[in-house]
């Protein structure tokens, strides 16, 4: 039953890059998913299932011995809460503040009935990190809040909560705002009807943003008490770095005629704006970069643009020229470069990945046969939070098999995960295919393969080298039920840590973690590990068990407390089981229980010496043994070194690659014999290289320096294709570029399962989850039409997966 429930989840790393998001759904609809191989050994006999009685002493066997006295400690901390509510309708949850120990829940249960919304909401306060509740619906008078509006906090850890109420029988609708962690709440009338949530600006969460059912834009510059309109007619806004506001406007009235915006700028709050670019048809902000789609003169063809300036200076994307059945995607960007998808001719579904340079303008090489199938989010992506420059990602072998690779040094080479120690293949692969025995993990193609993955892989900064997934050992990836593996040095080697599919959740800095199996029966069991996954035990935290909805916890895994939601057999009413861990732990840690450990020197070779991008970290970890607290206030302790440059310190420069299993960059064949130039700043540059570029943000010094050149031709070209009367020559053939361009979101991190996880205002730590009762539930009750909400978010799975506030809503 759980299973139906479909799995969302969206976890932004920071603040940093507030408008990256979703830029265009490219080519929606015309793209058909393909079927694929997923898999080739479907066998489902798997003889080491059989042990599974193991199971609870852990999969490694000999020191998995249970802390003292844990039942009697976690029993004496676990603190059920039963709502009154009925699981009609919806929960949303989302934490206040940082450590304050306050968690909102809305319940809202509406009946759509044609134009009309009826519904009621009920609020509930807890300030003991979800262990009680107070039914506090009198201090917003009862008002209907909308499932989509939501709960909004700001990101400032201040303590500001806005809901935004339909009072609509009286006329309009009233902000409820609140800067004491929700305690109290004023009433105020908005002027209009609003379309989306309330954007705070990450720089001064006294300033919001948000857009008219009208179009119009609104800003309040005293956390909500008085709007004024800045601008009608947007399409989508963003707040960018420096207070500043970025919106594309329309002409006619309609925001589907894209490739027919403008895009403007505003530093002071909407009193003026600045046009920065035309015919754009859409764009996203990212690290230092600001990216904007752009028709060019003739057709249908638009082109992606860079700036790094905030709008004033653009280029054009020095990529490889695609036709206009391609489409591109930015997978992700920080303050240095970023990773760009481009989809292979025809409808292969898989693509290249190129990494920039700093400029965000010039492209190599990275990765060939990139998995990404249908527009929009199937792309298994995923940079690991918890160690520099690592991102795994899938890609589809020749033989049509999907396969996870790795990069430890931030795109510059890829290669396979290998087996972990304790884990073999199925039978017909490790008999016929030794050397193909390796570690897949699964990410968000699986789960839009309907695949039995309730989480996607997990990694936190504060956990420092911890990653969780579910993965399968094979030749490629299993279609069979996934287990859990867990990598404790960012992603060398691999660790089975627990059969089957669970939702795992990181506790104190990587000190705990916890998970709950994924099954379709009630369940009545929790497992931790203090040893990063090499042991886990046992509680059963309840003698009547729960129907498992998903677990949670404040965000930032420094806490001890988790919560489980679900309900109980009779599905009338949301239960929360909240466990408190910190009784476990006997004593804090102390110097003793930790050790030096060298971030990236995890190759069995012995060769790596710890250097990526430019220096080695070394960082104080817990000692896998110790069973103790990091504490709320554990700071993860590192020493930095520098190293000297080697090969690896380098991207492929334009024009070259790296074929795999090599380090040495080789001239891609399509290039040979051509001049490489590109176009910049107007002119015209060649490029003489030895093939190899410094990976932007990499500190190395002395050692291998190949030779680079850049010279400027002093021949004109079209850098962009913004202000082309000025330009007297025509651009290189390289130029030419790009059609359609679908951008994604970051994803860092996140959880999958029966959680709907909405991002809210810029993302940070502060997320915003919603669950869904079952749509089974809704027909044992025999009651119908109530959770179109729900059902709506379940099978549009994919829009909101991406969602970042306004822009499914322009579709
Ligand atoms: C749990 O609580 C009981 C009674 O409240 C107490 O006797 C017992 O010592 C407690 N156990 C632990 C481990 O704190
Ligand atoms: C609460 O709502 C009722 C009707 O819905 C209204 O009459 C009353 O004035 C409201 N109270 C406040 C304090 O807004
Ligand atoms: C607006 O619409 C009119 C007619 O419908 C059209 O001629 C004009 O080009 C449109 N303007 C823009 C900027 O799309
Ligand atoms: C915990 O629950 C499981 C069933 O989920 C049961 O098999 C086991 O005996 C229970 N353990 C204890 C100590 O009650
Ligand atoms: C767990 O919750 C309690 C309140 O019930 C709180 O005092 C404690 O600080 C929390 N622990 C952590 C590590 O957040
Ligand atoms: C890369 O190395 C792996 C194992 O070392 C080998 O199985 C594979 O065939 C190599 N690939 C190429 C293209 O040489
Ligand atoms: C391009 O122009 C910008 C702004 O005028 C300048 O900062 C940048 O250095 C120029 N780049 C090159 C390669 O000339």
């Amino acid at each position: 039953m759980i299973s139906v429930c479909c799995v969302l989840v969206l976890g932004l790393s920071s603040c940093a890059a507030p408008g990256s998001g979703f830029l265009e759904a490219g080519g929606g609809g015309r793209r058909l998913q393909q079927p694929r191989e997923f898999a080739r050994d479907v066998e489902p006999h798997r003889p080491e299932r059989t042990d599974r009685s193991e199971r609870s002493a852990g999969l490694n066997g000999q020191t998995c011995a249970a802390p003292a006295a844990a039942e009697s400690s976690l029993r004496n901390n676990t603190h059920t809460f039963t709502f009154k509510v009925r699981t009609m309708g919806s929960l949303s949850l989302a934490w206040v503040g940082d450590g304050s120990g306050v968690l909102l829940v809305l319940t809202t249960f509406q009946v759509p009935l044609f134009m009309m919304r009826f519904g009621q909401s009920n609020l509930y306060r807890s300030e003991d990190y979800g262990k009680t509740f107070k039914d506090v619906t009198h201090v917003i008078n009862h008002t209907f809040i909308q499932t989509e509006f939501g709960i909004a906090i700001s990101p400032d850890h201040s303590g500001k909560v806005i809901l935004t109420g339909d009072v609509s029988e009286i006329g309009g609708f009233r902000l409820f705002r609140s800067q004491d962690f929700g305690l109290t709440f004023v009433p105020t009338n908005l002027p209009f009807e609003p379309l989306i949530q309330m954007l705070y600006n990450p720089g001064d969460c006294n300033a919001l943003l948000t857009l008219s059912i009208t179009l119009d834009l609104w800003m309040s510059e005293d956390f909500g008490a008085t709007w004024r309109k800045i601008h009608d007619s947007v399409c989508l806004v963003r707040w960018g770095p420096k207070n500043s506001i970025y919106v594309t406007t329309n002409y006619n009235g309609s925001c589907n005629d894209k490739g027919m915006l403008e895009l403007k700028k505003t530093t002071d709050y909407g009193r003026s704006f600045q046009t920065i670019a035309t015919r754009v048809y859409s764009f996203v902000l990212g690290g230092r970069f600001v990216f904007a789609s752009i028709m060019t003169g003739t057709g249908t063809e638009r082109m992606i643009h860079v700036s790094v300036d905030g709008g004033e200076v653009w280029n054009m994307a020095q990529l490889p020229t695609v036709n206009h059945e391609q489409f591109y995607s930015i997978l992700s960007a920080n303050q240095d470069m970023i990773f760009m998808h481009v989809d292979d001719p025809g409808d292969s579904g898989v693509g290249t990945i190129y990494v920039s340079d700093d400029r965000g303008t010039v492209f190599s090489k990275s990765l060939e046969r990139h998995l990404y199938t249908t527009t929009g989010s199937d792309t298994d992506f995923t940079p690991v939070a918890s160690l520099r420059g690592v991102y795994m990602t899938s890609a589809l072998t020749e033989g049509g098999a999907v396969e996870t690779v790795i990069s430890f040094d931030q795109g510059a080479s890829w290669q396979t995960l290998r087996r972990p120690e304790n884990s073999h293949c199925d039978t017909e692969t490790s008999t016929n295919r030794p050397n193909r025995c390796r570690l897949h993990i699964h990410a968000s193609y699986s789960t839009t393969m309907k695949m039995n993955v309730p989480m996607l892989p997990l990694s936190q900064p504060s956990a420092v080298g911890l990653i969780l997934a579910h993965g399968s050992v094979g030749d490629a990836e299993s279609s069979l039920s996934p287990d859990v593996y867990v990598s404790d040095d960012g992603g060398y080697s691999w660790l089975l840590a627990l059969r089957g599919p669970h939702h795992y959740a990181i506790l104190d800095s990587g000190g705990l973690l916890v998970a709950v199996e994924h099954t379709n029966s009630a369940v009545n069991q929790i497992k931790f590990s203090t040893d990063e996954g090499q042991c886990w035990h046992t509680y059963n935290f309840t003698s009547d068990p729960l129907h498992f909805s998903g677990m949670d916890s404040e965000p930032g895994s420094r806490s001890m407390n988790v919560s489980l939601w679900g309900y109980r057999n009779d599905f009338s009413k949301w239960v929360v089981i909240t466990i408190d861990f910190r009784k476990l732990f006997t004593r804090d840690c102390t110097e003793g229980d930790y050790v030096q450990w060298l971030a990236h020197s995890a190759e069995p070779s012995g060769s790596n010496d710890g250097c990526v991008l430019g220096y080695k970290e070394t960082f104080l970890r817990l000692r896998k043994d110790s069973i103790c607290w990091n504490g709320r206030d554990y700071a993860v302790a590192k020493k930095l070194s520098p190293c000297p440059c080697t090969v690896n310190d380098y991207h492929c420069d334009f024009g070259y690659y790296r074929p795999e299993n090599s380090s040495e960059c080789v001239e891609q064949e399509e290039m040979t014999g051509r001049p490489l130039e590109f176009c910049l700043n107007g002119t015209t540059e060649q490029l003489l290289t030895s093939g190899y570029r410094k990976i932007p943000g990499d500190q190395c010094e002395g050692g291998f320096q190949p030779d680079r050149k850049e010279t400027d031709l002093r021949r004109l070209c079209t850098s962009n294709v913004l202000y082309p009367h000025s330009l007297t020559e025509t651009s290189s053939p390289n130029a030419a570029v790009i059609v359609l361009v679908v951008i994604v979101i970051l994803l860092m991190s996140g959880v999958a399962g029966v959680w709907l996880v909405k991002k809210y205002v810029c993302g940070g730590r502060f997320l915003v989850h919603r669950y869904s009762v079952m749509r089974e539930n809704v027909e044992a009750n025999k009651i119908e039409g109530v959770d179109d909400v729900d059902t709506h978010y379940m099978e549009t799975g994919k829009a909101q997966y991406n969602e970042d506030s306004d822009q499914d809503l322009l579709e």
